[in-house]
């Protein structure tokens, strides 16, 4: 069985191939087009979805060693996302779909991310979580924790109450003028930084839920001070700046994980979304896995970031339930559904 898969929930374009739950390509062109506006500008990303579709899915099969009749469905990425960019990828799905006769199988993007863990590159293959685990999935849009029951049955165990964590850094960055996304701009100053050199504030909330936005006012508010009193001041602490910010990030993910350990009893700890390239965040679960005895999952970085291939392995899932979408289904921006 073979089947495409198409993301395009926001500024990624990105096509998948899978034999079985092997993965045979994924082929993703990203968008520069919204760098010199320090975000993601959706009628733009709407575009150039267009104009990447044809030529990704087509790179995508032809990598594959396929062609297109070999195709078993089509899965795709039917939210939540940025609408405009959703309907480039659900629309060509389903003309293709009902082009080649296949059925199609629509997938939630939040899904994806937590079953990137299944993502198969070769038959020797077998460092999958088995179930129940527990999934971190901390993205530009989302930072949850999730327990993973099975394929199909995922509890939202908390959730952020505003920003999400890949956000926060994003817009901390931001304030520093260093560029957008922040989150690889972070990452790497940080390497170089003290992350005990400043201190912000983190958020007191109960349960399993997260908060960013208090951090955001915090380095907001800070840094305002520090650059009144020395305007270059981001330019001589921005390793520390970025170190200290990572940290409380990490620290404030990880406080919230810990503890839904220790009341589910789960060690199987898995993390996911775009965050989960943070190298910060990476060491954080290699020390848990040491110290709390965690037998975690990390994804291979072209799996963090939004990407065809977890699409087409959720999709493989419910292909194989028989789990089939219908040519009227709309896209949906949000997760009501
Ligand atoms: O999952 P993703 O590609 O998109 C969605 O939000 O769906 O995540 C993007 C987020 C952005 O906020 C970006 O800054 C962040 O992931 N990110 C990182 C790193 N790489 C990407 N954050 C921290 N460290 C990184 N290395």
């Amino acid at each position: 069985m073979y089947i495409l898969a198409i993301e395009s929930s926001c500024d990624d374009t990105s096509a998948a191939v899978l034999k079985d739950d092997i993965l045979l390509s994924n082929v993703t062109a990203s968008q520069a087009v919204h760098e010199e506006y320090g975000g993601v500008v959706p009628e733009l990303a709407s575009r150039a979805h267009q104009q990447n579709i044809v030529p990704v899915v087509h790179a995508a099969i032809k990598r594959a060693g396929i062609t297109k009749d070999q195709l078993s469905a089509v899965a795709f990425t039917r939210g939540p996302g940025l609408l405009g960019s959703l309907l480039v990828g659900v629309s060509f799905a389903k003309g293709l779909a009902r082009g080649l006769g296949i059925p199609m199988i629509e997938v939630n993007h939040l899904q994806g991310h937590v079953l990137a863990h299944f993502i198969k590159e070769s038959e020797e293959d077998h460092h999958q979580p088995d179930f129940p685990y527990l999934c971190l999935l901390v993205s530009g849009g989302n930072s949850q924790i999730v327990r993973v029951n099975s394929y199909k049955d995922m509890e939202i165990l908390g959730q952020t109450i505003d920003d999400a964590a890949g956000e926060a850094i994003d817009k901390c960055s931001k304030v520093m003028g260093l560029g957008y996304p922040g989150g690889p701009i972070i990452d790497r100053l940080a390497r170089q930084g003290n992350p005990d050199a400043f201190k912000f504030s983190k958020p007191n909330i109960k349960g399993y839920d997260y908060s960013f936005s208090g951090l955001k006012t915090s380095f907001l508010y800070h840094l305002r001070d520090w650059v009144a009193e020395d305007p270059d001041f981001v330019e001589h602490h921005k390793a520390d700046l970025a170190a200290s910010l990572e940290k409380t990030v990490v620290d404030i993910l990880m406080k919230k994980l810990r503890l839904a350990v220790k009341e589910t009893g789960i060690r199987r700890v898995a993390v996911a979304g775009g965050v989960s390239a943070n190298t910060g965040l990476r060491n954080a679960f290699r020390d848990h896995a040491k110290r709390y005895h965690w037998r975690i999952f990390i994804p291979k970085f072209s799996y963090t970031t939004d990407n065809a291939a977890m699409i087409g392995i959720t999709g493989y899932f419910k292909y194989l339930d028989k789990d089939f979408a219908s040519i009227d289904l709309p896209a949906y921006a949000r997760m009501e559904k």
